[in-house]
């Protein structure tokens, strides 16, 4: 895959969390490899590296330098979350330590020419993995800056060979409510998100397999999961079980849960408040700061022509 060397994708320090929450990011990055297991950082030893995922040799990954910038520190991005399968806090993650994430298998199905199941493993250890640091906005109104691992998802769209009929791809998390307790909830379980070709095919969707120089932490949502850092947070699906070609648009979770409230499109806009409270800023984890947020979460540039033709559609929503 081409990765433009733009200087638009680079996170800024003025942008990111400041100084005395920050490290510098090589060399936190080394420093948790040479550690391993359980001493990144005090407090973090149910998020570190698993000592038996057959992946972890592959951490951490080169740095994509278009994309590299300063951001929040591991012990308040992976503190504060969003993974209902385990409850609404966002303290979830001790409670995310539930999730069997060995052995994981993906299954690629749908309008593709041979639907699969690949073990999750297997498909880490075929991508080419880079680490890239993103911007990421929540439709509550706050916002981190995460050093992920992973490959684009164009790589997995070319290996599962589409067929011309597939227009969208529909993404799925597991299903085990015995594991999860938060699935015994009313929600419309399991949690189904969907991008259009065009988005699957953009640069900018990554295929997330690690976050801070080592395996996907489970609160990340382990072993796999989604971040498209254009749209609000939710897009982003966490620990995928199934990628579906598909001819028509899915109906994701959130549709189905607030229909009112939550669209397909999801791209961030500072102008197009939720039906319940404004999107004009967010809240800088961590750093009890505020600032404005931006159209595309900052990442227009090479977004925007995406939805060239669709303005009709409600885009932000
Ligand atoms: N994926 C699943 N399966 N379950 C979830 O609850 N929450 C979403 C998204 N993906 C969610 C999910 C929301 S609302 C957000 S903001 C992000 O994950 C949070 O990602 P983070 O915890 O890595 O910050």
């Amino acid at each position: 895959m081409h990765v433009i060397h733009r200087k638009g994708w680079e996170i800024p320090e003025r942008e990111a969390t400041p100084e005395h929450l920050f490290l510098n990011r090589r060399s936190l990055l080394k420093a948790g490899a040479a550690l391993g297991a359980g001493t990144i950082a005090p407090g973090l030893s149910s998020i570190a590296m698993a000592a038996d995922n057959p992946t972890a040799g592959l951490y951490p990954a080169r740095a994509n330098d278009a994309f590299k910038g300063v951001f929040t520190p591991e012990d308040v991005g992976a503190r504060y979350n969003n993974f209902y399968e385990f409850g609404l806090s966002k303290k979830v993650y001790a409670a995310a330590e539930a999730l069997k994430t060995r052995p994981w298998t993906i299954k690629i199905d749908g309008l593709v020419e041979k639907p699969m199941e690949i073990g999750a493993d297997d498909l880490i250890k075929m991508m080419p993995l880079e680490e890239r640091v993103y911007r990421h906005r929540c439709v509550e109104a706050w916002s981190m800056v995460l050093p992920w691992t992973g490959f684009p998802l164009k790589k997995l769209v070319d290996y599962a060979r589409p067929l011309s009929g597939a227009k969208y791809l529909r993404f799925e998390t597991f299903m085990d409510p015995k594991m999860a307790s938060g699935q015994r909830s009313f929600f419309p379980w399991p949690y189904v998100e969907g991008l259009t070709m065009a988005e699957a095919t953009n640069d900018l969707a990554l295929m997330v397999t690690g976050a801070y120089g080592k395996p996907l932490a489970n609160v990340f949502g382990a072993p796999i999961r989604l971040h498209t850092p254009w749209k609000y947070g939710f897009k982003s699906i966490k620990s995928i079980t199934k990628i579906s070609f598909v001819a028509d648009r899915p109906k994701t979770f959130w549709e189905e849960s607030g229909p009112g409230e939550y669209g397909f499109w999801a791209n961030v806009n500072p102008q197009v408040p939720h039906p319940r409270w404004s999107q004009a800023s967010e809240e800088v984890i961590g750093t009890g700061e505020r600032k404005p947020t931006q159209l595309f979460n900052g990442y227009g540039e090479f977004v925007a022509d995406l939805y060239k033709g669709l303005e009709g559609e409600k885009l932000y929503i």
